[in-house]
């Protein structure tokens, strides 16, 4: 099989190629990335040697064709991925989550491939602290902020290019992941890096807010299930029963990392913040037997706080650049 990864650079995108170079050595893969801020080509050091790389941008149709004709399947995580930029300048993401996704599938179509779309819980808006409900495949789109917006609108896109041209096409939405090579602009790598930096961990608002946790092997592993036993024009949701707060995520890093369980502090809160996400994976697990392999949320922590510490050079080198970001919010 030939695969094109898109993001692949990414954090995601990075682990997904990693797990195939290791687990499908029938798989040739490219990938295409464009190297933003929050692409690195360091954290495809280890495979470099069985994969190629293109810099480039998922918008730009004429590279985009050429890879796409050379190619079985495609997988598209590239994405701008984080809620707390969209709010601050929300250009970025409507061009490379729309209109990077809208070449991509004109691309697809012309040459009828096999495409996957890599999307997220937060199209669904979100749910009460109290509400038993969970997101299902038929749960109403309703995104809460530019980021979330912009893929739901590149899902839609996704949807007409199956319905009216037959593209061959799966879409996935997936719950918060966490693990190795994640951006330290995100909620686990900061607080980690945080406390390895001195710096006592950092809670939006009441710290109440939940989010449904998943390690990034098993959201992986669930993709490559449903390239092999999906069924084209149908969406799968992602999840692995992991709803916790962040105030309970916040002290179980610092009691992982030897510190008094309130060594944190509470910030502003993000403006439109999501309460809670919750994923009913069923259709996933009943339809194509998929189980995620990383049971505790706990180990997987404590195993991605080891990764942290360990892999300090990879991260370093964000860390300032983050933070003088987060000071301007006051957060
Ligand atoms: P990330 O920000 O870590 O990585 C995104 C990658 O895309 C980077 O390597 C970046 O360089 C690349 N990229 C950005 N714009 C590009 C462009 N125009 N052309 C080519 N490459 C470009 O993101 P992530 O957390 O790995 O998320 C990957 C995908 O998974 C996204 O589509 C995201 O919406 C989705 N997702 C993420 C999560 C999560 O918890 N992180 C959960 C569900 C779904
Ligand atoms: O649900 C899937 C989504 O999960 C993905 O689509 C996004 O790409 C991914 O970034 C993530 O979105 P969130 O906004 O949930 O993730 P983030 O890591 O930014 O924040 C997680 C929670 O932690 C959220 O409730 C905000 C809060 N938070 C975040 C940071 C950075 C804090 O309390 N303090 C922080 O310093």
């Amino acid at each position: 099989m030939r695969l094109l990864v898109t993001g692949g650079a990414g954090f995601i995108g990075s682990n997904f190629v990693h797990q195939t170079v290791r687990e499908r050595p029938d798989v040739r893969v490219t990938v295409l990335d464009a190297l933003t801020y929050a692409g690195d080509e360091a954290s495809l050091a280890p495979v470099a040697e069985q994969i190629t790389f293109v810099r480039g941008d998922v918008a730009d149709a004429e590279l985009v064709d050429r890879l796409v004709a050379d190619a079985d399947v495609v997988v598209h995580f590239a994405a701008e991925s984080h809620n707390d930029n969209s709010l601050s300048e929300p250009w970025p993401f409507v061009q490379t989550n729309v209109i990077g996704t809208y070449t991509l599938l004109e691309a697809v179509r012309r040459h009828g491939t096999r495409y996957h779309h890599i999307s997220t819980d937060e199209v669904y808006g979100d749910l009460e602290l109290d509400d038993p409900a969970k997101f299902t495949p038929e749960t109403p789109y309703n995104p809460s902020s530019p980021y979330s917006s912009t893929k739901a609108a590149s899902d839609l896109l996704v949807r007409a290019w199956v319905r009216s041209f037959g593209v061959q096409a799966t879409i996935s939405n997936c719950s918060n992941n966490y693990g190795p090579y994640q951006h330290v602009e995100k909620f686990i790598p900061r607080q980690i890096t945080n406390v390895v930096d001195g710096i006592r961990p950092k809670l939006y608002g009441t710290g109440e807010n939940v989010r449904d946790w998943i390690h990034v092997e098993d959201h992986n592993s669930a993709v490559w299930a449903i390239l092999e036993r999906g069924r084209t024009g149908e969406t799968y949701l992602i999840g692995a029963d992991g709803e916790e707060n962040n105030k309970a995520v916040v002290e179980l890093i610092l009691e992982l990392t030897g510190q008094p369980r309130d060594a944190y502090d509470l910030v502003s809160d993000r403006p439109g913040h999501d309460m809670r996400y919750a994923i009913d994976s069923t259709k996933l697990r009943t339809e194509l037997g998929w189980t995620p392999r990383y049971g505790s949320f706990r180990d997987g922590l404590a195993a991605t706080i080891e990764w942290y510490r360990a892999n300090e050079a990879w991260w370093r080198p964000q860390k300032d650049a983050t933070e003088a970001k987060y000071a301007q919010l006051g957060r």
